[in-house]
């Protein structure tokens, strides 16, 4: 194993949502040592975050472009290897490219990019050189989830014939009805957000997990969204039927104005011999739909899972793992992948999936603006 992976991190400071994810994920199998980073753009709240956390505040810097300036003149010895990007959206892209042009290996949060432009470019970049690029689609993470791709795999669904993914939240509920609200949330403006809110913080969440578990390509989208007001320019829920071909087919749905809804992602797959369901809520069970046979629900940890799946579970059965768990392990295989460890490719989330994602979103918002009318993707 070695020496620990020496990190960077951008964004995530203490006022973030997903910050304590990642310093939680980066810690738990003992892979990587924080050094250092940029946590928020206000200097008093930057190096104030860092002495909270208890890190050397001599690698805080003022902005990401001092970070890498700094950090390129370290030997290499010393130097930060792989920066997590922790921001909002916008920023995303000039980072991870100047990151990857100097390079640092990256771990991205969602969406990669505001437009699929820029993520087209990343990908040129991040061909030029040597850094392995994560995109962080959390729940791929889960060790269920990963037993339902490697059962899909090994064809004990038989061929797929349709999918249904629902991911509801309601967060924004009490926020679009205010237009003070409104103008205060970053994800709810273009320019931090990129061109949608919905269908890009938690759809492209939805489209990840399906292309993840079938191991399909969607060809196509046909959508309907809902800004709620017009003079809202940004969706806040949203439905996407999607064609793999002509006779396999399924659907997206997506809200944060599901008044009451927290986190509640279902993902359902049918294939022609059986069916798979799993809830994020509920992240450690999977039914196991059979013709003619009763419920079978399978749990992690348990000798029947994948060695992909085993390989994500910390602790004998029936200690529930969570969340902070599904993003260790993607954590983990970045690691394994930095280290020139054999890994299984299902053990992070890469570029082209963060590329897949940002295509989506711009197709999904197309077919809207167009009048509903089927896009194809790439
Ligand atoms: N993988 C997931 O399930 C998941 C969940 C939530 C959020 N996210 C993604 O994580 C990213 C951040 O989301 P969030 O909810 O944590 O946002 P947030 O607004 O809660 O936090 C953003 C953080 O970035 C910092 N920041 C802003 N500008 C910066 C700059 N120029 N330099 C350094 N730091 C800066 C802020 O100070 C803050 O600490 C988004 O891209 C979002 O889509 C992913």
């Amino acid at each position: 194993m070695g020496s620990k992976i020496r990190l960077g991190i951008l964004g995530g400071g203490g006022d973030s949502l997903i910050g304590v994810l990642h310093r939680v994920a980066l810690s738990m199998f003992d892979r990587y040592e924080l050094v250092g980073g940029v946590f928020n753009p206000k200097w008093e709240e930057n190096i104030g975050f860092a002495e909270q956390i208890g890190i050397s505040t001599g690698r805080v810097y003022k902005d990401f472009e001092t970070l890498i300036s700094e950090e390129v003149k370290l030997p290499k010895a010393e130097r930060m290897e792989v920066i997590s990007v922790l921001t909002p959206n916008f920023l995303h892209y000039p980072m991870a490219k100047k990151l990857l042009e100097n390079g640092f290996h990256v771990i991205c949060e969602k969406p990669l990019t505001t437009t699929y432009e820029e993520a087209l470019d990343l990908k040129k970049t991040k061909d030029l050189s040597n850094s392995i690029f994560a995109v962080t689609y959390t729940y791929t993470g889960y060790p269920m989830i990963r037993q339902m791709r490697k059962m899909i795999e090994e064809g004990e669904l038989g061929e797929i014939q349709k999918v249904d993914v629902q991911y509801f939240q309601g967060w924004i509920n009490p926020i679009i009805h205010d237009a003070e609200k409104r103008a205060a949330t970053w994800r709810l403006q273009p320019e931090k957000s990129g061109i949608s809110c919905c269908i890009g913080d938690i759809g492209t969440h939805a489209f990840d997990m399906i292309e993840f578990v079938t191991g399909l390509k969607v060809k196509q989208v046909l959508s309907d969204l809902n800004y709620v007001y017009q003079d809202n320019q940004m969706d806040v829920d949203g439905t996407v039927l999607i064609r793999f071909s002509e006779n396999v087919k399924g659907v997206i749905r997506a809200s944060q104005i599901a008044t009451g809804e927290e986190n509640s992602f279902i993902v359902k797959i049918y294939g022609k011999k059986a069916g798979l369901k799993w809830n994020q809520e509920n992240p450690n069970y999977v039914q196991y739909l059979q013709e003619g046979k009763a419920l079978t629900v399978l749990k992690p940890g348990h000798a029947y899972n994948s060695a992909l799946s085993l390989d994500g579970t910390k602790l004998p059965p029936g200690h529930p793992e969570g969340i902070f768990d599904a993003m260790g392990n993607i954590y983990k295989g970045v690691a394994k992948a930095i280290k020139g460890e054999t890994y299984d490719a299902a053990e992070y989330p890469s570029l082209e999936e963060g590329m897949r994602g940002m295509n989506f979103i711009e197709q999904t918002v197309a077919s809207h603006i167009e009048g509903n009318i089927w896009k194809e993707l790439d």
